[in-house]
């Protein structure tokens, strides 16, 4: 049986290069490779031996190659001090990396046809995907977006794997001028979507997700919630999810995610604790209030 559990490893950086205003730093991991599923991402020690920086950063993975027995790619933009630290990493030079880590795309079980909308960095995640779901038979078609032109990751090899490609810039660059969610609506109509999944910041996905509603296709939301130990003990990345029993629940966005199904998230509430989640301290009284209600 598969052993899909994550794997702690000191890797050899295999290559750094650019994409647009991003850096992209293979990997040879194997071990990561081997157990990767889509969706999934790496947490990666910064700053060397010696460094204050305690807690990994966290990279969605971008690409998995058979090479040197299993590559791993991870895509990045130069945010704060371990990015920048990344960004001076050179072939050869040692990664610390810990992964596959959260939970996958779930994948249909027919071909179906599939829009993948990505945002930014969130695109990063998308590519695997595309791939597995063009060997199922699905039919792909991507909405891409970012604030300029080098922001918008992947175009290119967007085109290669998808049906159609549609893009949209805040500044009018590449493709329509506006957002991500101006061009999923017409994705929807014109490529007879049945399924949809986003990788983008929470705004985005909320919107993306009124969308999927409305034309009561199912939707896979991606979250990135900013992570501390990535592996589910610290409870930094919990967002409120209801469960099948109409709960809500403080979910680990790093093991119970980073996908979740879009109908289940509290996109409005995210980034709080609300009243009645399970554990929250109105939670008890909640309950209480529906026996005295239902008593009444
Ligand atoms: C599941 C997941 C996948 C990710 N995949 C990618 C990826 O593929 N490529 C990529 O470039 N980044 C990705 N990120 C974001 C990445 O982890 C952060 O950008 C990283 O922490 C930056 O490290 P830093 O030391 O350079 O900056 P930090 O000093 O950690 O932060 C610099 C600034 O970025 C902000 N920040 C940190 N994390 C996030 C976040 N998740 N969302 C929004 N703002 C944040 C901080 O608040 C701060 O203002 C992902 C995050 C998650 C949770
Ligand atoms: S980042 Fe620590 S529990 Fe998710």
């Amino acid at each position: 049986m598969s052993d899909f559990r994550p794997v702690q490893v000191r890797v050899p950086v295999l290559s750094v290069r650019h994409m647009d205003s991003y850096h992209a730093i293979t990997v040879v991991a194997p071990s990561i490779a081997e157990r990767f599923r889509s969706g999934q991402f790496v947490a990666v020690a910064v700053g060397g031996e010696h460094s204050s920086m305690l807690l990994r950063r966290v990279f969605s993975i971008h690409d998995v190659k058979p090479d040197f027995g299993g590559t791993v790619e991870f895509v990045f933009s130069e945010r704060g001090n371990g990015t920048e630290w990344l960004a001076e990493r050179r072939a050869r030079d040692l990664l610390d990396v810990v992964g596959p880590l959260g939970r996958p795309f779930p994948l249909p079980r027919d071909p179906v046809n599939c829009a993948l909308v990505g945002e930014e960095q969130g695109a990063a995640a998308l590519f695997p995907l595309a791939n597995t779901l063009r060997r199922r038979g699905c039919r792909v078609d991507f909405a891409l977006g970012g604030a300029t032109a080098d922001r918008v990751l992947g175009t290119a090899q967007a085109r290669r794997l998808g049906e159609t490609v549609s893009v949209a810039t805040g500044d009018g660059s590449a493709g329509t001028r506006g957002g991500v969610l101006d061009l999923v609506s017409r994705l929807i109509e014109t490529s007879r979507t049945e399924v949809v999944y986003a990788s983008a910041p929470v705004p985005v996905l909320r919107s993306v997700a009124a969308v999927a509603e409305k034309y009561d296709i199912p939707a896979q939301v991606r979250v990135e919630e900013a992570m501390a130990c990535g592996t589910g003990v610290c409870m930094g990345c919990v967002v409120p999810v209801v469960g099948e029993d109409g709960i809500t629940r403080m979910a680990r966005a790093c093991v119970d995610g980073p996908v979740f199904r879009a109908e289940r998230l509290r996109f409005g509430d995210v980034g709080t604790i609300p009243f009645d989640a399970l554990g929250a301290p109105g939670w008890k009284s909640a309950v209480e209030d529906t026996a005295v209600r239902e008593a009444g």
